[in-house]
């Protein structure tokens, strides 16, 4: 039998996917050492490979095939716009997908007015402004801390990821439009899908099960 090899997005998502992997018979009690710095761990007896990348990379390492299996959320799929199949909602790590700002720029966004929006997720807004809004905008990619761009004026609004909503909120910003709602997602090789049908369909209602009961 070979390997069958998941990619998790490190953090505390890999984590929490463990658990659940856990619940359905897959372990690997290596990886739960919180100082081991390494990547990569084996099951030899279950067959299995865990591996722990970047989260934006998870989807690339299941296009290629160098993961069977990927668990990451769904902002970075939609980011990534990977060929693979997305085949189970895991429910965690839920927020949604938004556009924020100052009140004021409301009103910019209902007029269509062309105007600069900041994120780390630049397909993602370029879909949502050109595609289901048809409103032309120009698209600022910043690596991280998007709030601060309306507040310093590098742009009127930001397309980001909201929560609890805190970051917002504390730096005086609103929530303008919703894009979508996110949530960690399995993803799985189209090729993985076809070779190793039955291992992956076992895994896949097992889960299912198992989220069903949570
Ligand atoms: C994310 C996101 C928001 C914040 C939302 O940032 O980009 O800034 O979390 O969470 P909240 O609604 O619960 O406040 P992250 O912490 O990943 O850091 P980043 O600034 O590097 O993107």
């Amino acid at each position: 039998m070979r390997y069958l090899t998941f990619a998790l997005a490190k953090g505390r998502l890999a984590k929490k996917t463990l658990e659940i992997l856990e619940q359905i018979g897959f372990t690997c009690d290596e990886m739960k050492d919180p100082d081991s710095r390494k990547l990569i761990f084996v099951n030899e007896e279950q067959k299995i490979k865990i591996f722990l990348a970047k989260a934006t990379d998870v989807p690339t390492y299941v296009e290629y095939g160098a993961a069977d299996i990927g668990v990451v959320g769904r902002d970075t799929i939609l980011e990534e716009g990977r060929k693979l199949y997305e085949v189970i909602d895991l429910g965690l790590g839920k927020c949604r997908m938004c556009v924020a700002g100052p009140k004021e720029a409301k009103e910019l966004l209902q007029h269509g007015e062309l105007i600069r929006v900041a994120t780390k997720y630049p397909n993602i807004a370029k879909d949502y402004f050109y595609n289901k809004k048809h409103q032309t905008v120009e698209i600022i990619k910043l690596n991280g801390s998007i709030e601060l761009a309306p507040i310093v004026g590098l742009s009127e609004v930001i397309v980001d990821i909201v929560e609890t909503g805190s970051t917002l909120r504390e730096n005086g910003l609103d929530v303008l439009e919703e894009i979508c709602t996110l949530s960690a997602r399995m993803v799985v090789n189209q090729v993985s899908m076809k070779m190793e049908h039955e291992r992956i369909t076992k895994l896949i209602s097992d889960l299912r099960e198992v989220l069903s009961r949570n």
